[in-house]
């Protein structure tokens, strides 16, 4: 008998660590921050939590420029704070995944200092991807920096190497077998530890093509990889279609070769998630072939617009696609690297599309913050740290927002975060989102995603269909409302500003916001709501 493995319809809860709890004062999270409120989130319901970098870094882009993959950045604790989570966190039943970030270094790492020193030609060179200049001294080609900026910097032999992020970030080069053997001592080293996992940073970033050839069209690449940036569809998919460095077909070697080492650890069941952002949307499925990599990231929805067509669209295209490699989807609403669902759709729609995404079949990730209905925090940008905003001369305000630090109690920011000045500020208008107010408010954000979470596990775990009851695109055409029924549930959306009638149908356990009037055979859906009836 094969039991399901526990991450196929896991809630998967993201830590940034800087911004969860500080237990020193120093204004920053740290790893022993989180282990005092691990009691918090597993009562949230959820079955993992996802770690956030929290290794040796000199934080240039928090974290994820990775100065030593196989210690603890002194900001955050040590490697004995780490074993403390990791049995605190499996004694509460909770799984532990950490970044593994293969597709640069920090040019803190040793390596890249030996690099430096070692010049031109150099065994040392050839793990990073250094090139002369060109005759006229320019870089060897025109990629542009996904944080802004030509993706190569000069060193002080005339020598480029190429980043596809900061300057900071210097590219690994995966052809080099001393790359890949430090990768598979660091995913060993965090296995050995205890980890029950790994979330893959910039998954499809690790093969490049073509190095020495300019691309048609940069700024053009460079804006369609930019969510931020509005573009005719047509156009950004062509472009996306000739990215040189991400998605070439030679990364999935290296993930199958990984799998491997997971599967060695007989009886751990070991998961892996890909941060890939591809195009056509089908090549996401390659990283979740059977000897890959078991999940992939779907962004979809966290650019998606609160709308019925658009939701079922990219709702069904992700069950479809998923299913031709045998996989289930993966859904996030937020993440470290994009605004928050609250700000970006609105309060109530964002509690109505949690609650309908945690009914879909597959795995759900939350980011923290996420279950207390945080907005983005405003900043000033003297407060602003991401490398885009400073690569871009502010012209990109960056991903800080979303980072600032949690609110836990009182009455005055920082809200318990830390006994210091937190390291992004918080706003003072949080105190009505604290842990403390939310958890005694039986009406909050909070204890809505504990109802939900307790609600999917009794009534959904083990059921991977769903099935579409009527949305717009179906015949019974009804404007704002999206319905599928999964097991024993039918959930149901509102999507419209205004109230709507549908037919009553069992008996509703959950809703999102406000409250149902009962007209007799119907139900009155309050705006911007979801419910959940049992029938
Ligand atoms: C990923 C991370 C992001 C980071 C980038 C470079 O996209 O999620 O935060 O800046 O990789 O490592
Ligand atoms: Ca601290």
């Amino acid at each position: 008998m094969t039991s399901t493995p526990w991450w196929k319809e896991a809630v998967i809860y993201q830590i940034y660590p800087r911004s969860f709890f500080d237990s020193n004062g120093d204004g920053e999270g740290d790893l022993p921050g989180i282990t005092s409120h691990l009691d918090y989130v597993q009562k949230l319901g959820v079955d993992a939590i996802w770690l956030s970098p929290f290794y040796t870094s000199p934080n240039k882009d928090g974290g994820y420029d990775v100065a030593n993959p196989r210690d603890v950045d002194p900001r955050f604790g040590n490697l004995s704070d780490f074993e403390t989570l990791i049995d605190r966190a499996h004694e509460l039943s909770l799984r532990v995944v950490v970044d593994i970030v293969p597709n640069h270094f920090s040019d803190r790492h040793a390596w890249f200092q030996a690099a430096l020193a070692a010049g031109p030609g150099s065994p040392e060179r050839n793990r990073f991807h250094f090139y002369d200049a060109n005759p006229d001294g320019t870089p060897p080609n025109n990629w542009i920096s996904l944080f802004g900026g030509p993706s190569w910097t000069q060193v002080e032999d005339g020598q480029y190497y190429l980043h596809l992020f900061d300057s900071s970030q210097p590219d690994l080069n995966w052809e080099n077998n001393e790359v890949r053997d430090d990768f598979e001592k660091t995913l060993r080293f965090w296995l050995d530890l205890g980890v029950d996992g790994f979330r893959v940073d910039v998954a499809h970033g690790l093969v490049k093509e073509n190095i020495r050839e300019n691309h048609p069209d940069p700024q053009g690449l460079s804006d369609a990889l930019r969510l931020d940036v509005d573009m005719d569809i047509e156009k950004r998919n062509a472009l996306l279609m000739s990215v040189p460095f991400f998605d070439r077909q030679g990364v999935h070697e290296i993930y199958r070769s990984w799998r491997k080492i997971f599967d060695s650890y007989i009886g751990r069941e070991i998961m892996a998630v890909a941060e890939a952002w591809v195009h056509p949307p089908i090549n996401a499925t390659l990283y979740v072939r059977p000897d890959e990599l078991h999940q992939v990231f779907n962004f979809d929805l966290l650019t998606a617009p609160f709308d019925e067509d658009f939701l079922f669209d990219v709702i069904s295209r992700s069950i479809a696609l998923t299913a031709t490699v045998k996989a289930l989807p993966t859904w996030a609403l937020s993440n470290h690297d994009s605004p928050r669902v609250a700000s970006r759709i609105g309060d109530a729609q964002s509690r109505a599309l949690a609650v309908f995404v945690l009914a879909l079949p597959g795995s759900a990730y939350v980011f923290a913050g996420q279950e207390l209905g945080l907005p983005d925090g405003k900043l000033r940008d003297a407060d602003r740290q991401d490398p885009a905003f400073l690569r871009t001369n502010g012209e990109v305000k960056g991903r800080d927002g979303a980072r600032v630090p949690l609110p836990w109690s009182g009455e005055q920011s920082p809200f318990g975060f830390t006994t210091g000045t937190p390291w992004l500020p918080i706003d003072p208008l949080w105190k009505s989102l604290t842990v403390e107010v939310e958890d005694l408010d039986p009406q909050s954000t909070l204890n809505l995603y504990r109802q939900a979470l307790t609600l999917r596990k009794i009534h959904l775990t083990g059921v991977e269909q769903m099935q579409w009851l009527q949305s717009s695109n179906s015949e019974v055409k009804s404007a704002n409302l999206l319905i599928f029924q999964r097991g024993p549930l039918q959930i149901t959306m509102n999507l419209a500003e205004h109230a709507q009638e549908i037919e009553a149908k069992g008996q509703v356990i959950l809703i999102s916001s406000g409250s149902l009037e009962v007209h007799g055979e119907k139900w009155l859906l309050p705006p911007y709501s979801c419910i959940w009836s049992l029938n």
